[in-house]
């Protein structure tokens, strides 16, 4: 008798929500961590999920989920939402703060997506053995991972596996969304990388979706790309993105994915998600955004994946390794404070949409007096849709 094993894939979805959280936009209560996993637990109990695990970076409350309904299910979805609302319920009893913020919407339709919370999905047939990293940022916005992503997919100064590794030597394919236009492109690394950079350069608009295996087009990182504000058409705080990575036999390895984040590099976030600060990595008991709500926090959870269970998770920058990386967070955080409320602290104003900006200039419309005899500047020379963030007409 021949035994045919079907292979099944798993899924891992993480879904975040701000639903809430402790004295101000600083951390979650544990009352509402527990109010999501008993949601999760009764879907785990029904054989909905086959695990998971709840967890928070900062503000944010955060749903690691394995099952075997791919990405975008419903069922999985639903889960997320009731969890959410679960715990959005309990956040308005104890009277937390901005309690349900992120649950843009009353009703649930069949996908979480475009109602508040964010979400990073990858399907794949698990590897003999699959570890992956799970990466959750507090008060930044999702292109926050271009750079790093970049780093670990395309560039041999961060990756040496890409230079020695037969795997990884064909190169990473980049899917690349725009949040405008809700359109996307893939692009090839090594041979379009200066293309890709043009693109990712502006994370506020374009942003590193997925990456892909050349080898075999076998997903490889997946980053979670709702901007809140463009959903709800007003400012709502920063988007707080999470990413999936996997590692290892064939990926870059942990070290290499970890490795991109050693440099704090600038990102959109911090104050009133108005304000450029750096991307500080921290243990997990450190993600709570202090500092002038910040500075942007970045935590990171690795996880081994069996027959779609998850086993972990081990707390990737717990290592004095990264100390460095957050000291010169901080000279960076102490030089950018000085600033105030200037550029390029503060982030440019068309970023600056979905705040008060818009509605100064309104109030001092009339009190603005013609200067006879000025010169008028003339238009800018190039107009380019690259630094425009209206979408095309
Ligand atoms: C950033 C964030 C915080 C708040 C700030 C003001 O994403 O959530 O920095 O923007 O604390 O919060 P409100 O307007 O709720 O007083
Ligand atoms: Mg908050
Ligand atoms: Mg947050």
């Amino acid at each position: 008798m021949v035994v045919v094993l079907e292979r099944v894939k798993t899924t891992v979805s993480v879904i975040k929500a701000d639903i809430g959280s402790i004295a101000g936009h600083v951390v979650v209560h544990p009352d509402t961590i527990a109010a999501a996993t008993r949601v999760l637990a009764e879907a785990k109990a029904k054989g909905i999920l086959v695990d998971f695990y709840v967890t928070n970076a900062g503000d944010d409350l955060e749903l690691i989920m394995t099952h075997r309904r791919g990405v975008d299910s419903p069922e999985i979805h639903e889960v997320a939402w009731n969890a959410f609302r679960e715990a959005a319920r309990v956040a308005k009893e104890l009277g937390l703060y901005a309690a349900g913020q992120d649950l843009l919407s009353e009703a649930f339709s069949g996908n979480v997506r475009g109602l508040g919370p964010g979400v990073a999905e990858m399907e794949f047939y698990e590897r003999p053995s699959e570890p992956i990293a799970v990466f959750m940022a507090d008060k930044t916005e999702p292109g926050a991972f271009n750079l790093p992503m970049f780093r670990v997919f395309a560039d041999p100064f961060n990756t040496s596996g890409l230079v020695i590794d037969p795997k990884l030597h064909h190169g990473f394919k980049f899917e690349i969304y725009d949040v405008f236009e809700s359109r996307s492109v893939t692009m090839n690394a090594p041979e379009e990388i200066y293309d890709i950079l043009a693109l990712i350069g502006t994370p506020g608009r374009y942003i590193v979706r997925r990456v892909y295996r050349r080898l075999d087009d076998e997903i490889a990182a997946v980053v979670s790309v709702e901007r809140l504000s463009l959903i709800a058409g007003r400012y709502v705080g920063k988007d707080d993105p999470v990413a999936v990575v996997r590692v290892q036999a064939g990926f870059p390895a942990m070290g290499e994915v970890l490795e991109a984040f050693a440099f704090p590099h600038l990102v959109a976030g911090w104050m009133r998600g108005s304000h450029h600060g750096p991307l500080m990595p921290v243990p997990q008991r450190y993600a709570k955004c202090t500092r002038f709500d910040g500075p942007p926090r970045l935590v990171g959870l690795g996880f081994q994946v069996k027959n779609s269970r998850l086993i972990g998770p081990v707390d990737l920058f717990d290592d004095p390794a990264f100390d460095e990386t957050r000291r010169l967070a901080q000279v960076i955080a102490d030089y950018l404070r000085r600033h105030g409320p200037f550029m390029p602290h503060r982030l440019g104003p068309e970023e600056m949409e979905y705040t008060t900006l818009p509605e100064v200039l309104e109030k001092l419309k009339g009190r603005f007096q013609k200067v006879e005899g000025a010169v008028k500047a003339a238009e800018p020379r190039v107009k380019s849709e690259l630094l425009s963030t209206k979408p095309e007409e």
